[in-house]
């Protein structure tokens, strides 16, 4: 190769480069600008894993869904009672490993949460309005970390009060205050 060119394949790749990251860092600050940041997990809980490769239920970890105000976390014994002696050669999983004998429960943080004011119920959505988790939370079970996405919804203010309106004068939901704002 003629050696006067190097310089210029070498600077040629760097802009690449610097394109990339400058891309990458554009595609992430449009989802966070969209979705808010993620919090930060004490150990990577993997969703695709555990509901498209071990074929758990959703109601198996999220017991209250169909029946409660709160799908609620699972009780930290869900996991031990699979992983407790289980040596599963993942990173994850044997940080997961050291975690269940340090902490009596995994200080999960939240994902979707509506503001204090806001009366919300799965209950009512999931048996009486029949939606389907991925309405409202995307198509969790592929995802290796939870994050906030507005499913089917293209609606830019997800999770806020348009999002609920919208929703409820397209399929007859309540839109007095007092239904949400008790
Ligand atoms: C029904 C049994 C079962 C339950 C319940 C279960 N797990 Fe697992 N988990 C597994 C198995 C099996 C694997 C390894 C699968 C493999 O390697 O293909 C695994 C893998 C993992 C990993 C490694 C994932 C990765 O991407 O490397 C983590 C972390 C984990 N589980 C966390 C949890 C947590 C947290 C809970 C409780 C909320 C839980 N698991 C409940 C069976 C279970
Ligand atoms: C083996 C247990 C397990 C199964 C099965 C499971 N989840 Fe989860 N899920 C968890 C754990 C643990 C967390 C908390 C960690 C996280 O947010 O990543 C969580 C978090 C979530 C969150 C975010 C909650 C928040 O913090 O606001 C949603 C939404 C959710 N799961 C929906 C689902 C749906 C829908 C299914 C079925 C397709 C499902 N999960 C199956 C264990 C499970
Ligand atoms: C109509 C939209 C909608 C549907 C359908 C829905 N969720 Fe939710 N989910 C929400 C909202 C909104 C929140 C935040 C609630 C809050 O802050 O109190 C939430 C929060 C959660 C949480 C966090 C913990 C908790 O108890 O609030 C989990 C876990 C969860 N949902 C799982 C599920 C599962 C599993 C299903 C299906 C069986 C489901 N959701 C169906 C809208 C929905
Ligand atoms: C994807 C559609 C959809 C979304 C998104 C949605 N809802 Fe609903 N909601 C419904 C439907 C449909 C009903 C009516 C169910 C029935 O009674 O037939 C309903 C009913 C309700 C009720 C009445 C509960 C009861 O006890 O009768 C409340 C409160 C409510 N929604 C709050 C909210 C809030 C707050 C949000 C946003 C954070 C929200 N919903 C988002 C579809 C939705
Ligand atoms: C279907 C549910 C729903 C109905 C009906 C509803 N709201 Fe809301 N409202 C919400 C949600 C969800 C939020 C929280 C938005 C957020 O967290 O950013 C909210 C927030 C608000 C806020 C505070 C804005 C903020 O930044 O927190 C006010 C004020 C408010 N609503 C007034 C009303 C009034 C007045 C009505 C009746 C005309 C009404 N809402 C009907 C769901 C509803």
């Amino acid at each position: 190769m003629n050696n006067n060119r190097l310089p210029m394949l070498l600077g040629l790749g760097v802009l690449a480069w610097v394109g990339i990251v400058i891309l990458l860092a554009f595609s992430g600050r449009l989802i966070i600008h969209r979705f808010g940041p993620m919090p930060e997990q004490p150990v990577q809980f993997n969703h695709s894993l555990h509901v498209n490769k071990l074929n758990l239920e959703c109601l198996y970890c999220h017991q209250y869904a169909e029946q409660s105000i709160h799908a609620t976390l699972p009780p930290t014994q869900v996991c031990r009672d699979c992983h407790e002696g289980a040596d599963i050669q993942r990173p994850e999983a044997q940080k997961l490993a050291e975690l269940l004998e340090t902490v009596d429960e995994i200080p999960w943080q939240r994902v979707y949460k509506v503001k204090d004011h806001v009366y919300f119920t799965h209950r009512v959505h999931t048996t009486v309005a029949k939606l389907r988790c991925q309405e409202c939370h995307g198509p969790i079970e592929d995802m290796t970390v939870a994050i906030r996405s507005a499913g089917g919804s293209s609606d830019r203010s997800f999770l806020e009060m348009g999002w609920c309106i919208t929703c409820h004068k397209r399929r007859d939901g309540p839109r007095e205050c007092i239904n949400c704002h008790k």
